[in-house]
């Protein structure tokens, strides 16, 4: 049973006020609030385990060492990877997708080439390749989304061309809250030889995940929208592609021999993995996906599920609210501006008064807010705690807004 007062009393940050108010946290697409075990899980990993890890022959060395290793079982088991050597740690989304950039898609990639994106990309999945259309005169191809902020799988499939190489991705928009069919993508794409890359920052949050199903080539994940450390993530690269790429950051432990004139590598994915790593951060990841696996990754998309379902017929009542992203499926992400000249930035603001904590701005995604034509939106992004109750008091908060700003 999925009990929410008690999933709620894990979080010890939920208890507290804003402002004079109980905190209604819903910035979870911007980062997530940690629960209990993953407090515990750094606590004790600086407390008690604390070492540098892969490096010492000392009991405490190999403790760390063990624990952070076996969580990259753990991201294995979260995202349905066939290997935990498929696995490779980072700080995040950012880092993996830069990774995929530098090590895989540059050294491949020669001017003309294409690398399909979407209209809603966050800027993670798009700077790293304006960074090869600037260096290397690689071509960006954009599918924008429908009036109801869906992307149809068959329009991306359909850019695909004999120049396309790569086709980079997000399985749920951070500002729609639109879910992309990423499988159908990833089954044309491997017919016609091309690889893909899936943004999962926010996918992997409100569904259960399984790489092997999908058929992706590269699945990044960011911890602490997971419930976990900030500077803690993963991205799971097919084996394939692994061998494919070419060492990202040189320093320690990615080598096996260095001299004054020659190096050789670490076998992946240990050969991706430069300098002491963020070793309790990780630790803490792993705790966050064993409370994730837990609850049950269907039992938090059907609570989401709920959510999304009830805010969106709050929300649609609203009718002096602009709302952007309303396919059937969505996830419970809304973004919104306000009838009138009210800025998200003072909608957000009189929100935090009650507070309500949303982000305001053009959320790391502008070429969709150019797509959209606004300058910036609020948005309320639900986690697995969120109760229907926070959106009647987002509601509430919203009338006085429109009372104060309309
Ligand atoms: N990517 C994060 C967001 O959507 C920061 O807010």
């Amino acid at each position: 049973m999925y009990d929410l007062n008690a999933i709620r009393a894990e979080f010890p940050i939920l208890s507290r006020e804003v402002n004079g108010k109980p905190l209604v946290y819903l910035d979870n697409g911007a980062s997530a609030q940690k629960p209990q075990v993953v407090i515990d899980a750094v606590t004790r990993g600086y407390a008690e385990e604390y070492a540098n890890v892969h490096r010492g022959l000392h009991y405490l060395s190999n403790l760390a060492t063990d624990k952070y290793e076996a969580v990259r079982g753990i991201v294995a088991r979260f995202l349905g990877a066939p290997s935990e050597d498929e696995i490779i740690f980072n700080s995040g989304t950012t880092e993996g997708i830069n990774m995929v950039a530098y090590s895989w898609a540059g050294p491949r990639m020669q001017a003309g080439d294409e690398i399909i994106l979407s209209v809603m990309e966050h800027h993670a999945n798009i700077v790293p390749w304006h960074f090869l259309r600037e260096r290397q005169g690689v071509v960006l191809k954009w599918v924008d989304t429908d009036a109801t902020g869906a992307l149809d799988a068959d329009k991306v499939i359909a850019a695909i061309g004999p120049k396309t190489k790569l086709i980079a991705i997000t399985q749920l928009s951070n500002v729609l809250g639109t879910q992309v069919d990423v499988k159908r993508i990833c089954a044309a794409a491997r017919e016609k030889g091309v690889a893909v890359l899936v943004d999962g920052s926010q996918g992997a949050v409100h569904a259960p995940v399984n790489v092997s199903d999908i058929g992706c080539d590269f699945y990044a994940i960011t911890g602490h929208k997971l419930y976990g450390p900030s500077g803690s993530g993963a991205i799971y690269v097919t084996r394939e592609r692994m061998e494919e790429m070419r060492p990202f950051m040189g320093g320690g432990d990615m080598i096996r021999e260095v001299s004054k004139d020659a190096v050789s590598y670490n076998d992946p994915p240990m050969k991706f993995e430069a300098g002491t790593p963020g070793i309790v951060q990780t630790i803490g990841l792993g705790a966050a996906l064993e409370y994730l696996m837990e609850l049950g990754m269907d039992n938090v998309a059907a609570h989401e599920a709920d959510l999304a379902s009830y805010a969106s017929a709050r929300l649609t009542g609203l009718n002096w609210l602009g709302l952007q992203g309303t396919t059937a499926d969505k996830a419970a992400i809304f973004s919104f501006t306000m009838q009138g000249a009210a800025h998200a930035h003072d909608i957000s603001t009189i929100l935090d008064k009650k507070g309500v904590a949303v982000r305001a701005g053009h959320h790391c995604a502008q070429p969709l807010m150019q797509h959209l034509g606004v300058n910036a939106t609020c948005r309320a992004s639900f986690g697995l705690y969120n109760t229907r109750e926070e959106v009647d008091k987002l509601v509430e908060a919203l009338e006085l807004a429109h009372n104060l700003l309309g």
